[in-house]
């Protein structure tokens, strides 16, 4: 067919989600390859940028020290690869599968822009804000949603007076806290905090991962997800429920255990759902997603709902929430890929023609 699509797959990346990126962009490949030519453009750990040829043959490896991560050790960034230069500049539309920095928050979506490549999902300001869990809660609650109570602490402040931070942990947020990256994902760098002598550790821990922190009250609550796909009139999809044994939804939880079940679709009054699919809604709207999100929420018991966040880039391989939620809905893996794809050709259609 002289009219197949030519679909960059971007994925790898820098951060701590690389191995997670790789398995979300195999599964991408293989499900839609007779509908699109794929063009796979791998980002190594160090940031070099793969031609179409070497991602394909690190797709292709299987050797076991192979662990999902690609490797070139020769290779360099962007603007030294000719070839990935012009891959790029050959592609209809991209699908950035990069996780974290330098994939979800606004940079490679900014890229893409420059280059005048539509792009699939949320466009550079939504990005940004989306990897930010200290803006994004500032615009939620400003839409109307609840977010958990937090502080935001910068690194200069505590390194100034630590006192004073753990001082002010202890006025306006108590114990149990949580002390998350504000940029972070996979649970990465969080601890939950039970005393005053958890404090130093857990913000020097999260101070690795970022300048900026969020102390945030703990709450007793189930954790749903909702997975929102559209531009201007966005749907919700039914909702999930994350089960886990451990004591929060941690890294080991999402990647590791066995036992943690995600429950599709999620065990709720009527009543409960619609309201928690309409904030869905409420909240990609209010940092102007596109394309998709998934909006993870906190139920509490006396059925309060808080958004905890929202993921611009949530774990795409077949058997991640966010495409289950939609298979949940009728929606298969491919057809969700081809929907996301058409999105992001009419959002660049309408913003390139008015
Ligand atoms: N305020 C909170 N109360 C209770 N649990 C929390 C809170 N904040 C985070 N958690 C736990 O930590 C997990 C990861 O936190 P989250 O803010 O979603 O960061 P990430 O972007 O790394 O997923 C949540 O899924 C939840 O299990
Ligand atoms: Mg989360």
């Amino acid at each position: 067919m002289a009219d197949r699509l030519r679909l960059g797959v971007i994925f790898g990346g820098q951060s701590g989600e690389h191995e997670v990126s790789v398995v979300s962009a195999q599964s991408v490949i293989s499900a839609v390859s007779d509908r699109f030519d794929v063009v796979p453009l791998g980002v190594t750990k160090t940031g070099a940028w793969l031609s179409p040829e070497e991602a394909a043959r690190q797709l292709a490896r299987d050797d076991e020290a192979y662990k999902k991560t690609l490797e070139l050790p020769e290779a360099e960034g962007l603007l030294a690869r000719p070839e990935t230069l012009a891959a790029l500049r050959e592609i209809d539309v991209a699908f950035p599968l990069i996780h974290g920095p330098f994939g979800e928050d606004g940079t490679l979506q900014g890229l893409l822009e420059l280059a005048g490549v539509p792009y699939v999902g949320a466009g550079v300001a939504s990005s940004a804000i989306g990897m930010d869990k200290a803006l994004m809660k500032q615009l939620f609650a400003q839409a109307g949603l609840d977010v958990v109570d937090h502080i935001v602490v910068r690194a200069t402040r505590y390194r100034t007076d630590a006192d004073e931070v753990r001082d002010a942990i202890e006025s306006s947020i108590g114990y149990p806290a949580f002390v998350k990256p504000a940029n972070g994902g996979s649970s990465v760098g969080i601890t939950k905090v039970r005393s005053r002598e958890d404090v130093g550790p857990a913000l020097c821990l999260a101070f690795r991962y970022d300048r900026k922190l969020l102390v945030e009250r703990a709450v007793e609550a189930r954790e749903v997800e909702c997975a929102v796909l559209g531009n201007d009139e966005p749907e919700p999809s039914p909702l999930g429920e994350i089960r886990y044994t451990g004591e929060f939804y941690d890294y080991e939880a999402k990647y590791l255990d066995p036992d943690t079940k995600l429950i599709i679709p999620a065990e709720l009054p009527e009543a409960t759902a619609r309201r928690i699919q309409e904030l869905a809604v409420r909240g990609f709207q209010a940092i102007d997603c596109a394309g998709m999100g998934r909006m993870d929420f906190f139920l509490t018991e006396d059925d309060r709902v808080y958004i905890d966040e929202i993921n611009t880039l949530p774990g795409f391989t077949a058997s991640s929430m966010y495409p289950l939620l939609w298979q949940e809905a009728g929606l298969g893996y491919d057809e969700l890929i081809a929907r996301l794809v058409d999105l992001a050709l009419e959002r660049h259609q309408e913003r390139t023609h008015g």
